[in-house]
């Protein structure tokens, strides 16, 4: 079985995964730092990538490339779109678009580029884990297209632009930009997100109150699932 990456954006992110695991060896790169670590027998790197696109993509390629990780599982916060997700409520992404990609003046829809594809789906197999686990644990789990920009979003009418635009359940600023990278190097990727905020006008005040609780909710779910993978 080959090692499991599990990271986040932010340090609150990964401390509730970190809190578990065993044999713990830092490796100081690239201005980061990547904790080799065993889960329950099981070989993982974990990481925080620091927020954004560029970030989590570099993070992401030497989770890979680096440290041989052969799936990515990602954990962390997300603003709420749709209406049926409440702060503390767990989505995974069926797939993945970003927001802020805009070259529209040349014809071409927001979030394409040539070559790309707006939406990059996670990897099915993960997706049946992480509805098992839910099963087993009684947790209502919503699946659905989550859309990623490197801005925080803090306006009811940027929220409803994208999710109009996107048809997008929830936004945050890391997942597609992991999607490309691990879409690129044929790498099967995860992405979870517990909500933190709802992407309005009290999303910055929420955010700061939620994003340990939230964080912890999508890091004892990842947990649950890398016993199964
Ligand atoms: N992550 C958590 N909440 C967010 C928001 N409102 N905008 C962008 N990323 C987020």
């Amino acid at each position: 079985m080959g090692k499991i990456a599990i990271m986040g954006a932010m340090r609150e992110e990964i401390e509730p995964l970190l809190s578990h695991m065993d044999n713990i060896k830092e490796t100081h790169y690239a201005n980061n730092t990547f904790y080799e670590a065993s889960y329950k027998g099981r070989d993982v790197v974990v990481a925080y990538s620091k927020i954004g696109k560029v970030f989590s993509a570099l993070t992401s390629i030497l989770l890979i490339e680096k440290f041989r990780c052969e799936m990515v599982l990602f954990s962390g916060v997300a603003g709420a779109i749709s209406s049926d997700l409440k702060i503390g409520d767990l989505i995974i992404a069926d797939g993945l678009c970003q927001h802020d990609l805009d070259i529209t003046a040349f014809g071409h829809p927001y979030g394409f580029v040539p070559e790309g594809e707006v939406c990059i789906p996670t990897d099915v197999k993960l997706r049946a884990i992480a509805k098992e686990v839910a099963i087993s644990k009684g947790i209502t789990l919503k699946e659905g297209v989550i859309s990623t920009g490197d801005q925080f979003v803090a306006c009811g009418e940027k929220k409803e632009w994208v999710a109009k635009t996107f048809k997008a359940d929830a936004l945050e600023m890391e997942g597609a930009s992991v999607a490309v990278v691990c879409n690129a190097l044929n790498i099967p990727f995860f992405i979870l997100r517990a909500i933190s905020d709802s992407a309005d006008g009290s999303a910055d005040v929420d955010f700061d109150t939620f994003l340990a609780s939230s964080a912890k909710v999508s890091a004892d779910f990842i947990l649950e699932m890398v016993e199964r993978v």
